[in-house]
């Protein structure tokens, strides 16, 4: 990695928050501040059977907002969810967005607004910048620790035509306010914190390593990280304590404010070529490939690694150190499959690689990988 400059110029976005409990009831008075009239509620099928979406829509009637719920989302949002979502939010006549779920509703309401004011195929947003007329108002009501959606600048959408997620990435699609509250963390299952909280740490490492990195998002990296390590192990053990699930959205936030603003890396860019083929949640897609990328990248960032190595917690072995103890971390949370375990096949590394080097997130990876790089890396994976 070419050395960084620290007089660089960099810009640092960032949503308006508010983090606390109970912050989720203050969702009426924001819609309202926002001159929301008739709101889109986003959310998905779990959500709403855990009574989160109840919660968020008796908030919004108390301030006199009318809303109409829209749920129709899977685990990966489909282009066509998003456009269906479009046609509801416009036949009722919103004006503004409510999202409360996990990194799939928030991406997918991101999505429903970017495609509403510019009357667009959601699938034409693809790349960096490319959003001309900027989305309705939206508060984000994040569910789960991990997407960083409601305070990043990325939407995520599976083309179910060409079997790949597409990353959205602008300016517009950070959320007019985040309402951070601990409480709906505590109906998630093992698996869900899990793999959600193996996002954020792939976020925060990520943005770490990145060639787009700065002092502000390294400082919210690294307390990602620590927070991370200190929690999640925490978190499945005593699942309701609202203090640690409190610690594991903090460390969502971090997460999220660093990736957001110095991008993301290898990792991400095979995970979203990985979740285009196989319908496997993004988190563990992510937990999967992480230490396999490392000692590919690790001469371009050694200092950065060894710097979340130390972090992480040394352990002997016969890879690059981070790695070992990444590995280590993932089986002591349960997640113990491979790629050949989830039903990859050693025929699709070539298309995976493939889509995975033209994937936006490859851009800022620390070092410049290539087709055949990309190849190996799955196939250490397999
Ligand atoms: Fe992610």
């Amino acid at each position: 990695m070419t050395p960084r400059n620290p007089l660089d110029l960099r810009k640092f976005v960032a949503p308006e928050f508010i983090c606390g409990y109970g912050a989720l009831h203050l969702a009426g008075r924001y819609a309202r501040n926002f001159g929301m009239k008739q709101v889109l509620l986003v959310t998905d099928p779990g959500v709403r059977a855990a009574g989160w979406a109840e919660a968020v829509g008796e908030s919004l009637t108390e301030a006199g907002v009318s809303f109409t719920v829209f749920d129709s989302i899977s685990v990966n949002p489909r282009s066509r969810q998003v456009m269906s979502g479009m046609e509801v939010y416009r036949s009722e006549e919103c004006n503004g967005i409510v999202a409360v779920g996990g990194g799939s509703s928030m991406d997918c309401a991101k999505g429903i607004g970017i495609a509403s004011s510019n009357m667009r195929d959601i699938l034409t947003f693809e790349g960096v910048d490319r959003v001309p007329v900027p989305a309705p108002p939206l508060i984000c009501i994040p569910t789960t620790a991990g997407s960083s959606a409601d305070v990043s600048q990325f939407a995520i959408i599976t083309d179910e035509e060409r079997k790949r997620k597409i990353a959205i990435i602008s300016k517009t699609l950070v959320p007019d306010i985040s309402l951070l509250d601990p409480q709906p963390l505590t109906t998630m299952s093992r698996e869900l914190t899990v793999d959600t909280g193996m996002d954020a740490l792939c976020h925060a490492i990520e943005a770490y390593v990145s060639n787009a990195s700065s002092p502000m998002t390294d400082m919210h990296a690294l307390e990602a990280i620590r927070l991370i390590h200190d929690a999640l192990p925490a978190v499945i053990l005593e699942p309701e304590d609202l203090n640690l699930r409190f610690s594991t959205l903090l460390a969502s936030l971090h997460a999220g404010l660093a990736f957001s603003n110095a991008s993301l890396g290898a990792v991400h860019a095979m995970a979203h070529s990985l979740g285009g083929v196989c319908d496997l949640a993004h988190g563990r897609c992510n937990a999967l490939l992480l230490e396999h990328v490392i000692p590919a990248n690790y001469e371009a960032a050694s200092e950065q690694y060894d710097r979340i190595g130390a972090i992480i917690g040394p352990v002997q072995g016969e890879r690059t150190p981070p790695a070992e103890g990444i590995a280590a971390f993932r089986r002591s949370l349960g997640i113990t499959g491979t790629l050949a375990s989830v039903g990859v096949g050693e025929d699709a590394i070539q298309t995976l690689a493939r889509r995975a080097y033209a994937d936006p997130c490859m851009v800022t990876n620390p070092r410049r990988l290539t087709c055949e790089d990309i190849e190996r890396i799955y196939a250490y994976a397999l």
